[in-house]
């Protein structure tokens, strides 16, 4: 039932019952004896009087329902057409959570070893070796000196490059945090704006992007390592034939290695497997929170994002969705000074991959969860209410989050790194 209805139910039901006692007595004691009316005659006039205040109720009812109901439309989550489309219309973001989980409710899983691949590129061992060659390949820059792996580390920096906004040739800065490479292999879509629609379309970007690694074409590309002998004996052995080497090959020999970039093994999947000391007691405590305070509506799956191949349901999201002092502070909002709509991120070896956020600007990550508790969740002093056009959000709880349960949360992230980043990217130190 629509919560709007119950409220007003839970309050209209006993508002219902005090007047009709009241008007019961009103008739019996006082206007019945006073015009002289008989018995069944006061019935008639307690029921005539009854029935204009419960009409008068039920008009003042509906006219409440009305005013509360969110503006637009809320849209049916299986009927929604985005999950590998392109980027929605702005105003057809956000509808979509599901009601606040009831405590208790939400399914906690464990990443899969294999990530989903298209039907096109099929990985073998041969393609995925090349994949791995090209990631750490200079020549595909237009300065040859960078490859993904200048600003994807694997394991230094858990796939990321530990500075707020990535560094392309020739020290250009661009304007946006490297996310982590890890695991993307499982999001339905890529960017922090969710653009690509496949790992394979995502790797052409960097590559030809002028201030990434700046190749002038594709055509390029495929020059340079035909140039190369050895290339072109890994390209034949990875497909299967000399067709001459093409840009779509490489990006499909690249998506082929970046789908064994998964991480299954940390502190919270070992507990959902069952090992029951893996996760400390704040840790636990924060594993509660994060569902109970509605983390999970967006942050889901075994992924911990709804833009996910396993089973997400509602890519994009509005962020900052609520206005809050934060996004002045961390220039939240989007350059023409808008609500963005991003991609929900992963939030796996998230601990291990500050600064934060679509452009780096937080490098605590307990800043970033008071921020995601008060614009996202409406836990803020400063709530300003229906900025937030999600009705479901609109209903929780609006006490900001305490220190305590900040800190816990906190703990339950840092869980969500794996066991052998932690081993090779030393943490972000606190204060960046
Ligand atoms: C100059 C630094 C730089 C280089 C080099 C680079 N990237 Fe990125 N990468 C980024 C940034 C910044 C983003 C986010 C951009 C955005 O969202 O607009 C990104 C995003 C990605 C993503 C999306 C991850 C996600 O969760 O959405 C993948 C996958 C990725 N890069 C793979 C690659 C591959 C493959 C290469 C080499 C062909 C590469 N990158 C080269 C900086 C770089
Ligand atoms: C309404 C959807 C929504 C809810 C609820 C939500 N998030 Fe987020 N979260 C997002 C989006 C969208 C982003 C990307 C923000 C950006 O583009 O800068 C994000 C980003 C993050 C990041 C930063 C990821 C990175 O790599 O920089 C963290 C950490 C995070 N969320 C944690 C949480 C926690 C903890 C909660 C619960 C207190 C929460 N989120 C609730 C949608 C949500």
């Amino acid at each position: 039932m629509n919560s709007g209805l119950s409220d007003l139910l839970a309050i209209g039901i006993p508002v219902i019952l005090i007047g009709m006692l009241t008007l019961g007595m009103m008739v019996h004691r006082e206007l019945g004896p006073f015009v002289g009316l008989g018995l069944g005659g006061k019935w008639m006039l307690s029921l005539a009087l009854g029935m204009g205040i419960l009409a008068f109720g039920l008009k003042v009812g509906v006219a409440l329902l009305l005013g509360r109901a969110p503006e637009a439309t809320v849209e049916r989550l299986s009927s929604n057409p985005f999950v590998h489309g392109p980027m929605p219309a702005a105003d057809r973001i956000g509808l979509v959570n599901p009601a606040p989980p009831r405590p208790g409710n939400y399914v906690w899983e464990v990443l899969p070893a294999r990530a989903p691949e298209p039907a096109e590129n099929p990985a073998t061992p041969a393609k995925i070796a090349l994949g791995k060659r090209l990631f750490y390949e200079k020549r595909l820059s237009g300065d040859g000196a960078l490859a993904c792996a200048s600003c994807h580390d694997l394991y230094e920096k858990a796939g990321a490059d530990g500075r707020p906004t990535a560094e392309g040739i020739a020290g250009q800065r661009g304007v946006r945090n490297v996310p982590t490479v890890w695991n993307a292999a499982f999001q339905s879509v890529l960017f922090w704006d969710g653009r690509a629609p496949s790992l394979e379309a995502q790797a052409k970007g960097p590559i030809l992007n002028p201030i990434e690694m700046g190749l002038a074409a594709p055509a390029e590309a495929e020059r340079l390592l035909s140039a190369d002998p050895s290339y072109r004996a890994d390209f034949a052995r990875a497909f299967g034939d000399d067709q001459p080497i093409s840009f779509e090959r490489i990006v499909q020999a690249i998506a082929a290695f970046e789908r064994t970039l998964i991480t299954a093994d940390s502190p919270y999947d070992r507990f959902v497997r069952g090992q029951g000391d893996a996760l400390s007691r704040a840790q636990l405590r924060g594993m509660a929170l994060f569902e109970s305070v509605g983390c999970v509506l967006c942050h889901r799956g075994p992924n911990f994002s709804d833009a996910s191949l396993l089973g997400g349901q509602s890519p994009w999201r509005f962020f900052p969705a609520n206005a809050t002092p934060y996004e002045e502070k961390y220039r939240l909002l989007t350059e023409s000074g808008e609500r963005g709509v991003w991609r929900v991120p992963s939030l796996r070896n998230v601990a291990l991959t500050g600064p934060w956020l679509h452009n780096g600007s937080v490098d605590k990550l307990d800043e970033v969860v008071r921020i995601m508790a008060s614009a996202q969740l409406g836990r803020s002093a400063d709530y300003l209410g229906w900025l937030n056009q999600d009705s479901s959000l609109g209903k929780l709880d609006r006490t900001p989050l305490s220190d305590r349960e900040v800190r816990d949360i906190v703990a339950f992230l840092e869980a969500l790194s794996s066991d052998a980043l932690r081993a090779t990217s030393p943490r972000t130190p606190p204060g960046g």
